[in-house]
């Protein structure tokens, strides 16, 4: 490609209301773009020929295979539409010389869901509204706690986790942290102390293979009583068993999540057919103290936007970055 040619992308995985934002930024800066709903795999890498930048939504499984096929048809740069990179085999993409990013987007948008998920457990908000409409508007069962009497515990304070934290001081609650680099005004805390303490633990740190069940059974063990889980990050971060059986037994007061083991290809589908059973996720929707949103914290029409414009934006970066480097040479 010359280097007057309009630059190609490809976005691969865009829902309608990414195509639509995709082809309007594209327009707007003179970047011919290739936009498909089809995720990338081994027989849909050719879409990405003549694009050296292809741009993937987190539900892409960007296996070693996937790259080679990738790389095989010129792509050097990868910008996912996510603060994750969970789905990436990001070693192997640099071994074969396809950079990869994520890209910045409103941490509003995850902080007021999380906010949200506080308020309607601490408020038992997804029972009461189940009684009223079964026209049952008994007063007990709905009694609730305040937030200015909890302490809340915030794993995981990089974006996402100081918009939280932000949010929760307004409230006047007792903020403790743990980050590895403590970056927010709060109590940092070892973290088996931060679950000792903690009325409700928000989970706001990457998965790693380090973190991977972060929270296994005897972290949640170390729960406090009566304690809720809110996890708007990734579902593996917990042992789901351990949680479905400290849910069960009692000993925890609830969870709201956000995010599940399993959910690739149950969340975002219509399963009202008939849902697989035995599925984590389905263990987990019968428990009354637990509340599920299907992955949709980032879902607004800001983090959407922020997301697809950052990602074209990254792309031409990347590209220009690759053209002073070819013309210097
Ligand atoms: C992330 O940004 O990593 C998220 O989890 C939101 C994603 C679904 C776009």
């Amino acid at each position: 490609m010359s280097p007057s040619e309009p630059p190609r992308i490809t976005a691969y995985g865009c829902g309608p209301d990414e195509a639509a934002l995709f082809r309007r930024a594209a327009a707007e800066s003179g970047v011919a773009v290739t936009v498909t709903h089809t995720a990338p795999s081994e027989a849909t890498a050719a879409l990405a020929a003549g694009s050296r930048c292809v741009s993937v939504g987190h539900q892409a499984r960007l296996t070693a295979a996937v790259l080679r096929a990738l790389r095989q048809a010129g792509v050097e740069y990868v910008s996912t539409r996510s603060v994750g990179r969970d789905h990436i085999d990001v070693a192997y993409a640099e071994r074969i010389g396809i950079a990869v990013e994520n890209v910045s987007y409103s941490p509003d948008s995850v902080a007021d869901h999380t906010l949200m998920l506080m308020l309607m457990s601490v408020r038992n908000a997804q029972s009461t509204v189940r009684r009223v409409d079964d026209h049952d508007y008994r007063l007990p069962e709905a009694r609730g706690r305040e937030l200015r009497d909890l302490t809340v515990g915030i794993v995981g304070t990089g974006r996402i986790g100081a918009a939280v934290a932000d949010r929760l001081r307004g409230f006047g609650c007792r903020l403790l942290a743990h980050d590895r680099r403590p970056r927010i005004a709060a109590e940092h805390v070892p973290l088996d102390e931060l679950l000792r303490l903690s009325d409700i633990v928000t989970l706001h740190t990457p998965l790693t293979a380090e973190t991977r069940h972060l929270l296994d059974r005897r972290r949640i063990a170390l729960m406090k009583p009566g304690a809720y889980l809110v996890n708007t990050g990734r579902g593996p971060l917990v042992d789901t068993d351990a949680l479905i059986a400290a849910l069960e037994s009692g000993r925890l007061g609830g969870a709201a999540l956000d995010v599940v083991e399993g959910e690739e290809g149950v969340f975002y589908a219509d399963r009202r057919a008939g849902p697989a059973a035995g599925e984590p996720l389905l263990r987990l929707q019968k428990l009354p103290n637990v509340l599920i949103t299907p992955h949709t914290a980032y879902y607004t029409d800001r983090a959407l936007r922020d997301m697809v414009e950052n990602s074209l934006a990254n792309c031409l970066h990347h590209r220009s970055d690759h053209e002073s480097r070819t013309r210097a040479t």
